[in-house]
């Protein structure tokens, strides 16, 4: 995998994961793997994040992890340095974009305007996360920019329900989409790795 567009098509849901425990990390990554998800973005939002990130890297091959919410760029270097195998964004300021660029590794930009989106195209990048997808037009507004930006493809997150799903991977320009609901807070707290499987079984047939 080395672009972002590869990234794309790992999986038809790239599910967004927070860890509160640093031992949740690679059992939820198992389940996942296990569900039949081979990608991770997880995100840098709490305090055990980057060891999150290495345990998973370390313990669990079979699954491509990423680390997401980079708003800096010391985020994206300490991400890189934990193992993560690509980057994701919310949003991009010329810092963080920068950032990305030098670790070398795939990311996926952040971007909710057309004109952002372009400002990124611009410096090559094509596979774009569309952030905060429902809360900026979701499916019809993919559908308006599939026009005047035909080269651009999007994982739009942000949220996206099991039910919305289908609708957003009809899109041509979608690849994948992202989404918390895989990882319910409440099943890694009472550590049911059970039910994140079976999320993650019914999301990858998503993808059929
Ligand atoms: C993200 O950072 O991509 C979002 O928090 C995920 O959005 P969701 O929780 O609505 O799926």
């Amino acid at each position: 995998m080395t672009t972002g567009t590869d990234l794309l098509e790992l999986s038809p849901v790239m599910p967004v994961v927070v860890i509160d425990d640093v031992d949740d990390a690679v059992p939820t990554a198992r389940a996942l793997l296990a569900g039949g998800i081979r990608v991770i973005e997880l995100t840098l939002r709490t305090p055990v994040a980057l060891a999150a990130i290495e345990r998973v890297a370390t313990e669990v091959p079979g699954i491509v992890i990423g680390a997401g919410t980079v708003t800096s760029a010391g985020q994206a270097k300490q991400a890189a340095d934990a193992g993560a195998k690509f980057l994701v964004t919310p949003g991009c300021t010329d810092t963080v974009l920068e950032a990305a660029f030098a670790t070398g590794l795939p990311f996926l930009p952040g971007a909710g305007t057309v004109s952002e989106a372009m400002r990124l195209a611009e410096r090559g990048l094509t596979a774009l996360k569309f952030f905060p997808a429902e809360a900026s037009g979701g499916v019809d507004y993919l559908k308006s920019v599939a026009g005047p930006l035909p080269s651009l493809r999007f994982c739009p997150t942000g949220g996206i329900t099991a039910a919305t799903a289908p609708a957003y991977l009809a899109l041509p320009n979608v690849g994948c989409i992202g989404g918390s609901w895989l990882t319910p807070k409440k099943s890694l707290a009472a550590k049911d790795f059970a039910t994140v499987e079976s999320l993650a079984a019914e999301a990858a047939k998503l993808g059929a």
